[in-house]
């Protein structure tokens, strides 16, 4: 057992490091504020290959590891959550989806431009009615022989306004349940297919959620991504990848509180000595970075467990469940140590307890993460 990271792996981290402080950090506040997140910063990370991380080079991706994505991860979600959502959904849910399941053919059309960041994915299964209850699904898709005819809702979808090729989860034959669910790969400006406004939120507000409408949307049958039926297993193997994703953005929002309330505890000063000296704030840093330290761990395992080849259904559920709880109580600690400055926008720290409790939330709430992990667990 090795806890050290590779000298590559130091490399690529403090290259998200530096991409990260040089540029999301200017503007981030205004972002958030705006809710906006310029194409030139989504064109940047995508130079950086960070759109495409563990994407083969023959498909445009960088070729790195899980390792590599979630300390790239880590990095930008310590300054801008949600320049990382995007970064993740990208990843995890669109590119790795393609890449693993879609034919030859889609992965030349769609995967190789969404790898660089040329394209931008989305990833569509939430419903009005379906959100935990995935298996729910009241988005049709009716065969039509050489096509498909969608129809439906979609909700709460991350990159939702500004995708090109959106991965959308739907009903085929109701008298199948799950096995008569699909995943199709649905293009912007296909007809029939809307965009609604975005949605005003809590948190990474940088990042665009919409609600999606289809009427009628004709989807020819190669876009369909593998066997008939295969969409329901498409969307809970391609989520396990992605709850590592968040479970990274949730360590890496943890930890930039964390350092942002290091720092000002030491500046700080109340009864005549810097606030870090008084073991009310003391004992607040210990149990953050130890807390923190833990959801590293969890997190690194599940992202060694996918390099490795092994099952990460539990370890990825473990990994988002601890680390988003971690992110969510110690962002709510960061503020607390800067007292009336970390009610204010420009100490940050507000801002990443906004963007915490998405992590509880989207990509299976903390509650299917313990299904997941207590279904594991009683089977074992
Ligand atoms: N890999 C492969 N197959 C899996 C699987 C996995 N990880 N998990 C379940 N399945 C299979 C099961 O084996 C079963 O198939 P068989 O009947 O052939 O054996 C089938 O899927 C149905 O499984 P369950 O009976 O376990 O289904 P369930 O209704 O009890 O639900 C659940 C299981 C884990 C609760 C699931 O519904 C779930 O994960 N819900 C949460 C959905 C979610 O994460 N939504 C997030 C939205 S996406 C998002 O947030 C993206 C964004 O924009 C940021």
């Amino acid at each position: 057992m090795d806890f050290n990271l590779t000298e590559e792996h130091l490399m690529i981290r403090d290259a998200a490091r530096d991409f990260a402080q040089t540029e999301l950090l200017p503007g981030v506040i205004e972002r958030d504020n705006a809710q906006t997140f310029p194409d030139e910063l989504v064109r940047k990370m995508g130079e950086l290959g960070f759109m495409g991380i563990m994407v083969d080079p023959k498909y445009g991706g960088s070729g790195m590891d899980a390792i590599s994505y979630v300390l790239i991860m880590e990095e930008l979600s310590k300054i801008d959550a949600s320049a990382s959502v995007m970064v993740s959904v990208n990843n995890s849910l669109v590119c790795y989806g393609l890449e693993a399941f879609g034919t030859e053919d889609q992965k030349q059309k769609y995967l190789t431009k969404l790898a660089t960041g040329e394209n931008i994915g989305a990833f569509c299964l939430s419903e009005p009615e379906a959100g935990s209850d995935a298996t729910s699904q009241k988005t049709t898709a009716i065969d039509m022989g050489d096509h498909y005819v969608i129809n439906g809702t979609k909700n709460w979808i991350t990159n939702g306004g500004r995708s090109d090729v959106y991965l959308v989860i739907a009903q085929t034959d109701r008298g199948k349940g799950h096995r008569g669910i699909n995943a199709f790969i649905v293009e912007k400006g296909m007809p029939g297919f809307d965009i609604g406004p975005k949605e005003d939120k809590l948190g990474i507000r940088g990042s665009d959620t919409h609600t999606l409408q289809f009427n009628d949307v004709k989807v020819p049958k190669e876009n369909r991504i593998g066997e008939d039926g295969f969409g329901f297993k498409f969307a809970m193997k391609t989520l396990s990848g992605g709850r590592i994703g968040i479970a990274a953005q949730a360590l890496g929002i943890a930890a930039g509180a964390y350092e942002l309330a290091l720092k000002y505890s030491k500046e700080r000063k109340a009864f005549g000595t810097e606030i870090c000296n008084h073991q009310a704030i003391a004992f607040k840093l210990a149990d953050m970075y130890t807390d923190i330290e833990a959801a590293r761990l969890l997190v690194m395992k599940a992202a060694w467990d996918k390099d490795q080849g092994n099952n990460y259904d539990m370890s990825s559920a473990m990994a988002k469940l601890y680390a988003s709880k971690v992110a969510m109580e110690h962002t709510v600690e960061a503020v607390q140590i800067h007292g009336g400055n970390g009610f204010v926008k420009e100490y940050h720290v507000e801002r990443l307890m906004r963007d915490a409790k998405i992590t509880q939330i989207y990509e299976g709430t903390s509650e299917i993460q313990k299904i997941v992990i207590s279904r594991g667990v009683i089977k074992e």
